[in-house]
């Protein structure tokens, strides 16, 4: 039965409605074309540009999805903005090691987790070290 219907609108009905169009034999003959010719070729224009979009949309450049896009992906997600701020004149150590790489388990300070990160994805990311000298 859908097969029947479908073999008549290609068979009989879409060759009826194709014969009908108006579509002219030059380019100029599109100037001479009325309103109501217009209408009648909006259809096809439409279904021609659908399956134009559809055949060049796979060649398109996608945007990444934006969980591909995302520099932290766990620590203070409840917050809008991350922010650390810490005093210089607080710190023990000579040296302090901050995280970069959003991986670390102690963030802000580095917990060595960059190195993990850097051997599974090939980035080269690493700590911001803060150096304290001794006067
Ligand atoms: Fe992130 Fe070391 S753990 S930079």
């Amino acid at each position: 039965m859908v097969l029947e219907l479908i073999a008549r609108i290609i068979k009989v009905q879409l060759p009826a409605y194709l014969k009908k169009l108006p579509v002219p034999e030059s380019l100029s003959g599109f100037i001479r074309l009325t309103v109501s010719d217009w209408l009648r070729l909006l259809p096809l224009l439409g279904i021609l540009g659908l399956l134009g979009f559809l055949t060049v949309r796979p060649f398109m450049p996608t945007r990444k999805k934006q969980r591909d896009c995302l520099i932290n992906l766990k620590i203070q997600k409840e917050n809008p903005k991350v922010v650390n701020e810490i005093d210089i004149e607080d710190l023990n150590c000579t040296n302090v090691c901050y995280c970069r790489c959003w991986r670390s388990k102690t963030f802000p300070v580095c917990d060595k987790s960059h190195i993990k990160h850097n051997e599974l994805t090939g980035d080269n990311v690493g700590p911001l070290i803060l150096k304290k000298k001794i006067l």
